[in-house]
């Protein structure tokens, strides 16, 4: 009688173990979850933007016309191990009483938005709550809410382009590449991912800085990378000096690609991502300059900081832009935001497996 018990106690202990291993490597390793492939999976994609209400004009793609539909239906897996499934229930109860908010550009938009719509949909008879401001091509800051009252769960974005600050000095509009403020919506959060980099190569009429200021000294124009690179140092001196890792985990959303420029992968001409219909075989041999700006200010922090490496994968997806159904064919070509649904749902449930990884 005992020896059954124990029997089945063991049993359930191993079973939980497995359940929390699944997505490590055989022989126990750790699993590199951003080295794998996409695959055409019949499950995705996890929802139907046609049933998530509230998605952004810009990344709506079906309604907007898109004809083709595939490009919704990939999954990323990793080489080494599987994915956990994502589950919206098990994602509510545990992060019961949390807080979790992504902050930065439209890039964080596009991901807030995708994990919205997985759990919106997944829940569709729960009651949820949201608020978003409209969408401002402006360096505004703006919070949007998204909750599960019955879970107190909340998943926010707070746009701050630059995560440093750009204020109004007489006329002009002041980059500062060593001054965060208005931090005060991060503070109480369990979960922060930041994100930033587009901003910083704006030029003409949507650079949005008069001056760049870096303390001492007040430029008119500078290096974009050196500017990219001092403000997340800047940043990263306030996640040292503020976070408390065992209250609130930090990542950052690696550089999402963008995909002007259709020689540098080869299939065909032109500054256009329209023609593209399925994923790259292989990432493009290009890669950023802010990609190793990234890595290195991470790798320099002494609070830990959690790099979703989303830049090589992504970089593969050259058929999952909005190309002309975003903003709309008369508004120009948009080859660096991302359909939904689509990838970010993908950065998502890889999100979700590093949350869940102990
Ligand atoms: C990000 O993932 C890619 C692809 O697996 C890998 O080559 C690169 O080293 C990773 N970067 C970091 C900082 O882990
Ligand atoms: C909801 O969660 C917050 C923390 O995120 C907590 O302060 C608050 O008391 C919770 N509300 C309820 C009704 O439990
Ligand atoms: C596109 O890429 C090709 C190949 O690297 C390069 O020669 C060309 O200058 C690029 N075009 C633009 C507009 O960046
Ligand atoms: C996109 O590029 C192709 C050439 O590959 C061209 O035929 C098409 O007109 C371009 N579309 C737009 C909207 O620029």
């Amino acid at each position: 009688m005992a020896s059954a018990f124990m029997a089945l106690l063991v049993l359930q202990l191993l079973q939980q173990v497995n359940a929390r291993h699944s997505y490590e490597a055989e022989g126990g390793s750790r699993c590199d979850l951003y080295e794998g492939r996409w695959v055409f999976d019949d499950l995705h994609p996890l929802y139907d933007s046609t049933h998530c209400p509230f998605i952004e004009n810009i990344f709506n793609c079906q309604k907007n016309g898109r004809p083709d539909k595939l490009y919704q239906q990939y999954r990323w897996q990793p080489s080494a191990c599987n994915l956990p499934r994502f589950s919206a229930e098990d994602f509510l109860q545990r992060f019961k009483d949390k807080r979790i908010m992504f902050i930065g550009d439209s890039l964080g938009l596009n991901q807030w938005q995708s994990l919205a719509c997985m759990l919106h949909t997944a829940m569709p008879h729960s009651e949820f709550t949201i608020e978003i401001p409209p969408l401002k091509y402006t360096t505004e800051r703006t919070l949007s809410t998204f909750t599960f009252p019955q879970y107190n769960v909340s998943v926010m974005f707070a746009r701050n382009v630059f995560l440093v600050d750009i204020e109004k000095e007489g006329s002009w509009q002041v980059l500062k590449l060593n001054s965060v403020q208005d931090t005060e919506v991060w503070e109480g959060m369990d979960v922060l991912i930041f994100n930033t980099w587009h901003w910083f190569i704006h030029t003409g009429n949507i650079q949005p800085w008069d001056f760049i200021q870096d303390g001492e000294n007040t430029y008119r124009d500078m290096n974009r990378y050196v500017a990219f690179e001092q403000a997340l140092e800047t940043w990263a001196r306030w996640v040292d000096k503020t976070i408390d890792p065992s209250k609130t985990k930090v990542f950052f959303q690696g550089i999402s690609p963008t995909h002007f420029n259709a020689s540098l992968w080869g299939f065909h001409e032109g500054k256009n991502c329209s023609r593209e219909m399925r994923p790259l075989p292989e990432p493009p041999r290009f890669s950023n300059p802010a990609e190793v700006i990234v890595e290195k200010v991470l790798q320099s922090m002494s609070k830990p900081v959690h790099l979703l490496n989303i830049t090589k994968l992504s970089q593969q997806r050259t058929d999952a832009h909005p190309s002309v159904y975003g903003y709309g064919a008369q508004n120009g070509m948009d080859c660096s935001h991302w359909c939904l649904a689509g990838v970010p749902d993908a950065w998502n449930e890889l999100l979700y497996a590093e949350l869940i990884r102990n």
